[in-house]
């Protein structure tokens, strides 16, 4: 069985791509805070796949005592990961002339330091798996920035540039910087499905990943957008 660990896997993006891991047969590791909604999930996914195994871990991606901890009873359950989805994050947005620090503090706090910590304590496991796949959720504005978006931005700036590095200081790992677009989940104290026309389903975004977890492994994919077609192409 291939084993996968996601963060943030209590709602939208990371539980969707969780439930797709599931039917694709992976052995399943799911972080996030919400441990009783985590549990709600793994009782879910076993109906939806009953040969895999889920375990499921209380986790502050922030906290590096925890997620050292975590990363180590992740190693000791699951022997290697072959895919990390470095996925929890938070969003807030506001003008840059008013922005809460407090609230700039906890964006970097979780959307930064959270990846660097993920990613330093799952090393290891993902070396163990061979050619580990890191897929790291960074989003379509990890190379552009909107009024309103500055310190949201900065930490998917900050999040594609730790990727990369990642990438180029471990060639024997791929790393994968997958950047959705505006997806319809609980993002930003918004509610799934209040979002409407133009945006994304995390199921969605999960689809698109699985088209690249296809792929063998000496295929190194480094980057994927998705984006609604309501959305101004990029290119
Ligand atoms: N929605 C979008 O439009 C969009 C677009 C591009 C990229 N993204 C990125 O996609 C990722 C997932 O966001 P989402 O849209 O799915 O939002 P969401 O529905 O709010 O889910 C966020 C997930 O992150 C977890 N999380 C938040 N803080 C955490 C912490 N300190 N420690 C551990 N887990 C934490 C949450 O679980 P708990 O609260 O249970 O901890 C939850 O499972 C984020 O990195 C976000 O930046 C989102």
């Amino acid at each position: 069985m291939p084993t996968a660990v996601v963060t943030g896997a209590s709602r939208g993006i990371g539980r969707a791509i969780a439930r797709m891991l599931a039917i694709e047969g992976y052995d399943l590791c799911l972080a996030a805070r919400s441990h009783d909604e985590l549990d709600r999930l793994s009782d879910e996914l076993l109906e939806v796949s009953s040969r895999i195994d889920v375990a499921t871990f209380g986790l502050d991606v922030t906290d590096a005592v925890q997620v050292r901890a975590t990363a180590r009873a992740i190693g000791d359950h699951l022997g290697a990961v072959d895919v990390l989805i470095v996925n929890a994050g938070i969003g807030a947005f506001g003008a840059m002339a008013d922005f809460d620090l407090d609230t700039f503090d906890r964006l970097f706090a979780v959307n930064v330091r959270g990846v660097m910590l993920t990613l330093q304590a799952f090393t290891p496991a993902l070396q163990a798996a061979g050619s580990g796949l890191a897929v790291v959720v960074s989003s379509d504005v990890s190379t552009r920035v909107f009024p309103g978006g500055g310190p949201y931005c900065a930490t998917k700036h900050a999040v594609r540039a730790l990727a990369r590095t990642y990438q180029q200081e471990h060639p024997e790992l791929r790393v994968l910087e997958l950047r959705p677009g505006a997806t319809d989940t609980f993002f930003a104290d918004t509610d799934e499905g209040d979002a409407g026309p133009g945006h994304l389903t995390a199921d969605e975004v999960a689809a698109a990943l699985r088209g690249v977890l296809r792929l063998p492994v000496h295929v190194r994919p480094e980057e994927l957008v998705v984006r609604s077609t309501a959305q101004t192409p990029e290119f």
